[in-house]
């Protein structure tokens, strides 16, 4: 008894410090620090945040007005409810408070760094050890229009916990994505032994903080031109690549990117996945996502021979893209639903029968239930 409720404490530890770690809101990291006080913010529990959390943060992607705001929220409900504030997280909150202006001069203060922890799908309580990846991403603290694809989206999380839930479906597989936003769904491609993994968006500006996003965790590798990747030992790449401008040579499998040869002539493709998160929310888009779609599907069809390694219930030889997507406009995605059906692709929604692991239980405003699963295919 008492084991497990030890277990359960660190447990909450553990979630509340991911969560600070991942620049939950606020109201969602006092709700972690509240269940793990029992009920309040106790002294403990504020110790915990100032030593685990807040004196961890790595020198350099300190966020600092992130911090100071969890700081100033936790003080003033801990003095609400007349309970007691630390000494030491006084200090902290003042010390940050005189520091203020100049961080606002030296920092950007319009990005947030965020480490997304996903515990191991075997995770069962005992330590943070359980831990399998931890992604650090810069992303936009607004979400103006504009910074839509510096924001980090519950569908790519959804993505993400399907790929590391399934990882033999993308093991040394080539997998290519569209409108990959801050890269999470290509790190985790990554870490599951994706041959390659070609990284794409529409928006400039998105394009490059997903480079330094792929900086910050050591898989930085800059090309854009083809005929340069083509030669590139580099596994992970980051292109520009609009829906609307695409056009057959810029999409791989109309590229002569074999990988490797089996005796003297027997070429060996690596088997193309396609993938996108959050991609299904623009009725003017949707058209053209559809026909890129539609190009990468029907090229691969004739070419994306499997390459015969690992078996997985999910391994088809069939081309297929998945989408993982909310679906906050209905008309918007019937729009799509149709566009689909008219270019012959089958859109079969697999989110119960391929439900991933919960792999991110402390992202208290991670809904993963808004979040569907799409497996595109071509018909038959
Ligand atoms: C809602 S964000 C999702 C980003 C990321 N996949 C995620 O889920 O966190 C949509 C992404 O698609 C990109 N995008 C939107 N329209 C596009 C287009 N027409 N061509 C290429 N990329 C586009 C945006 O730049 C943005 O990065």
């Amino acid at each position: 008894m008492a084991d497990a409720a030890a277990q359960d404490a660190d447990e909450q530890l553990l979630h509340l410090n991911l969560a600070f770690l991942a620049g939950e809101p606020p109201a969602c990291v006092l709700a972690l620090a509240r269940k793990a006080g029992g009920g309040s913010i106790t002294p403990y529990v504020q110790n915990f945040l100032l030593e685990s959390c807040i004196g961890t943060n790595v020198e350099g992607h300190q966020n600092s007005t992130y911090t100071t705001v969890i700081l100033k929220r936790i003080i003033s409900e801990v003095e609400l409810s007349l309970d007691v504030v630390t000494d030491e997280l006084y200090e902290e909150f003042a010390q940050r408070m005189s520091l203020k202006a100049k961080d606002s001069l030296l920092n950007r203060t319009d990005h947030i760094y965020k480490d997304i922890s996903f515990l191991s799908s075997t995770y069962n309580n005992i330590s943070s050890k359980l831990i399998s990846l931890v992604a650090r991403l810069s992303c936009s603290s607004n979400m103006l229009e504009g910074d839509t694809g510096c924001s980090l989206w519950p569908s790519s999380l959804f993505l993400s916990e399907f790929i590391l839930s399934y990882p033999k479906i993308f093991s040394t597989k080539c997998c290519f994505e569209l409108g990959s936003g801050v890269g999470l769904v290509g790190i985790c491609l990554n870490y599951v032994g994706a041959s390659k993994v070609i990284l794409t968006d529409g928006d400039t500006s998105t394009l490059t903080n997903m480079k330094e996003n792929m900086e910050l965790n050591n898989l930085c590798i800059e090309q854009e031109v083809p005929e340069v990747s083509k030669e590139s030992k580099n596994k992970v790449e980051c292109r520009y690549l609009s829906w609307e401008e695409a056009s057959k040579c810029d999409l791989p499998g109309y590229q002569p990117d074999i990988v490797g040869f089996v005796g003297q002539s027997e070429f060996i493709r690596d088997f193309l996945l396609y993938l996108g998160a959050d991609i299904i929310y623009d009725p003017v888009c949707v058209p053209h996502l559809v026909r890129v779609l539609s190009m990468l599907l029907t090229r691969d069809g004739g070419q994306g021979e499997s390459n015969g390694k690992s078996g997985d219930k999910f391994e088809t030889e069939t081309p297929v893209a998945y989408i993982a997507t909310v679906v906050r406009n209905p008309e918007t995605f019937n729009c799509f639903a149709k566009a689909a059906a008219d270019t012959k692709l089958s859109v079969v929604n697999i989110t119960s029968s391929a439900a991933p692991s919960n792999l991110l239980p402390y992202m208290l405003s991670y809904d993963r239930s808004s979040v569907q699963l799409l497996k595109v295919t071509l018909f038959s």
